[in-house]
């Protein structure tokens, strides 16, 4: 086997998405023949050197899995959380890989989470090039007025950057509130919490209904089931 570089052997064994293995090689927590590495770019033989993290040994040849999981609210997507939160994976029960979300949700988000030990396949759909649609289904206080709708559908000034075109529908009026459909193709930070704040209207739930062209359906919430090629597809279609 060729030599490749470190970082992309961490992908490719679904330690994380190639910038976040460059983290974990910063942090010192990965050896190549037992001596920790800490500098980016270095090439390793696969077949000949034994790579580990935080001392374990990684299996390069390992099976990629694909999950689609109705996450609840009140969990954290990071793998583990200093306030001792429960974690999206404590639901993989049957599991044994370990697999990372693709991306993140909020804590109290719920909805669509995708998580993968195929390090290569998270980076290509987390990549803006790829313009990969999120549908969101939304809460919100009060009832927006077209022309507040309008400011989302072409795009709003958040952080000092504007966000790109969306997609609004409105599902249906109720006392007091309104529930939305949106699409984005952006994944910034709580970006749809932000729209609506920006817009004077505070979302009371959300839920993550579809990523790319593969919808939730009917997933309990708390449920994952695998993903089949064809699935994937939708994903990126
Ligand atoms: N937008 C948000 O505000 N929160 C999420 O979890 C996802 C998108």
């Amino acid at each position: 086997m060729p030599e490749e570089r470190l970082q992309k052997i961490l992908a490719k064994a679904g330690l994380a998405s190639r910038r976040n293995a460059e983290e974990l090689i910063r942090q010192g927590k990965v050896t190549v023949d037992g001596k920790v590495i800490t500098e980016m770019g270095c090439r390793v033989d696969p077949a000949r050197q034994v790579v580990a993290f935080e001392g374990r040994p990684l299996s390069l040849g390992e099976e990629k899995i694909y999950l689609l999981l109705n996450k609840p609210r009140g969990y954290v997507t990071t793998l583990h959380d200093p306030q001792g939160r429960p974690i999206v994976s404590s639901l993989l029960t049957g599991i044994t890989s370990r697999v990372f979300p693709v991306g993140r949700l909020d804590f109290d988000t719920e909805g669509a989470l995708i998580l993968t030990n195929d390090g290569d396949f998270a980076e290509r759909i987390l990549h803006p090039r790829f313009e990969i649609e999120r549908t969101y289904q939304a809460e919100v206080r009060g009832l927006p007025t077209p022309e507040k709708i309008r400011l989302l559908e072409e795009g709003l000034e958040l952080e000092g950057k504007k966000t790109w075109p969306a997609r609004v529908k409105i599902i249906a009026r109720q006392p007091g509130s309104t529930i939305l459909e949106i699409t984005i193709h952006e994944g910034r930070k709580r970006q749809v919490r932000l729209m609506f704040k920006a817009i004077e209207h505070r979302v009371l739930t959300l839920k993550r209904i579809a990523y790319g062209g593969l919808r939730l359906g009917a997933l309990p919430t708390g449920h994952y089931r695998r993903l089949t090629p064809a699935d994937l597809e939708l994903i990126v279609s």
